[in-house]
């Protein structure tokens, strides 16, 4: 039988991680001992008493049920408590919270909710993948801001294209910045919060690394803009914060006509997020502070062994302190690409090539932090050895 895909499905370039992981799969089969830098995914465990709380929550049988696509009262209540003290921003947990499973989800639930065929869609380049996926699948065509260097990695709305900021439907950016760990402040946050009044943008801002920085350096939130929640959401996730990738759970807060059209989509495309993983979440909200020091004191001296090797072997970086990234310049005579390749081929180390993140991230490449110190000390000597 011939099972065509989606010409929505085929459209897509394959998904990077998935292909990284293939190739890494056939290196280790064939005997080598590969060392993954690629994707950001912490190798540090969920705190205990996280799991403590999932498991007592999985034993009951009114958890074992239909979760709402709206979410649990508890959770909510907990994600705006963690808001006020995390960010010192007000948070109706009955109207301005939902439940996401996981942030990426919740960047193509958006998509999906609000563009119609041909809308545009504001992103960044280089940016996280999903934001111009979703909006692919959503039937809109991506629209670029350059980061650059020279600017921060941060981009100007003035710069935007007249026509384009007037028929666009959705802003997606993303500080502290995947993959370039840039950050912004709040004159930025309120400059993008003008803009998006001034043309009927949505803004989805996604704050998935909130959480993770050193150096006092505390990332703020898209709420503490002027006028932010009359012009959108923004994203945040347990996964990076508190070690939960696998769990999938995130939020969206902020606007609360939006908050309710994506619950509107999602009780006709998902039953919610299983009742113990929200209930656990919610006790790491509350617990955050417990945690969330000794989990940025991990990535702090794994960057700061990066950093300087990287300055050792004359390899330029982005000196930042947030995400759980390090994004640097491939050195000269390479592109991303075969810099990448030649890392894999003599030294059996994976970076993520920057050109993947979009054309803007030609000539970098991105090494996560999220792999354990001595193989992380492993994978730095063999790329010194080699350069
Ligand atoms: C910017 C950004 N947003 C969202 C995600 C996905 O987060 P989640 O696990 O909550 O879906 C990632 C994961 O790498 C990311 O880098």
């Amino acid at each position: 039988m011939d099972f065509e895909e989606s010409e929505r499905l085929k459209s897509l370039p394959p998904y990077l991680f998935a292909e990284i992981d293939k190739v890494i799969k056939k290196k280790r089969t064939e005997g080598f001992d590969v060392i993954n830098l690629g994707i950001g995914d912490p190798d540090i465990p969920t705190p205990p008493e996280i799991i403590d709380v999932l498991c007592r929550e999985a034993n009951k049988p009114e958890n074992h049920r239909y979760p709402s696509s709206y979410g649990l009262k508890f959770f909510k209540e907990a994600v705006a408590r963690f808001y006020y003290k995390r960010f010192n921003v007000d948070i109706n947990p009955d109207k301005e919270v939902i439940p996401l499973m996981g942030s990426k989800e919740g960047i193509s639930s958006i998509a999906y909710t609000y563009i119609n065929p041909g809308d545009y869609v504001i992103i960044t380049d280089p940016s996280y993948l999903v934001y111009r996926i979703g909006a692919i699948f959503a039937g809109g065509k991506p629209y670029t801001l350059p980061l650059k260097e020279k600017e921060n990695f941060l981009f100007d709305v003035d710069k935007i294209d007249r026509e384009i900021a007037e028929k666009a439907k959705i802003l997606y950016f993303n500080y502290p910045n995947n993959p370039t760990s840039a950050t912004c402040d709040t004159d930025f946050f309120n400059k993008i919060a003008l803009f998006a009044e001034k043309n009927n943008i949505i803004i989805c801002h996604d704050n998935a690394y909130s959480d993770t920085y050193s150096n006092g350096n505390k990332p703020e939130s898209f709420l503490n803009a002027y006028n932010s929640k009359n012009v959108g959401i923004e994203l945040n996730s347990l996964s990076k914060t508190f070690n939960m990738t696998g769990w999938r759970i995130g939020y969206a807060v902020g606007n609360r006509e939006i908050i309710e059209s994506i619950g509107k989509y999602k009780t006709n495309v998902d039953s919610g997020v299983f009742n113990a993983i929200q209930y656990a979440a919610a006790k790491a909200l509350d617990i955050y502070d417990k945690y969330s020091n000794g989990i940025n004191k991990v990535y702090d001296s794994r960057r700061r062994m990066v950093k300087k090797m990287f300055e050792d072997a004359g390899i330029d970086y982005y000196n930042s302190n947030a995400t759980i990234y390090v994004w640097a310049r491939v050195p000269e005579g390479y592109s991303s690409g075969s810099f990448s390749r030649m890392l894999l081929e003599k030294a059996n180390v994976v970076i993520t090539p920057g050109n993947e993140f979009g054309e803007y991230g030609e000539g970098y490449f991105r090494v996560s932090l999220t792999i354990s110190d001595s193989r992380l000390e492993e994978a730095l000597k063999r790329v010194r050895n080699i350069l």
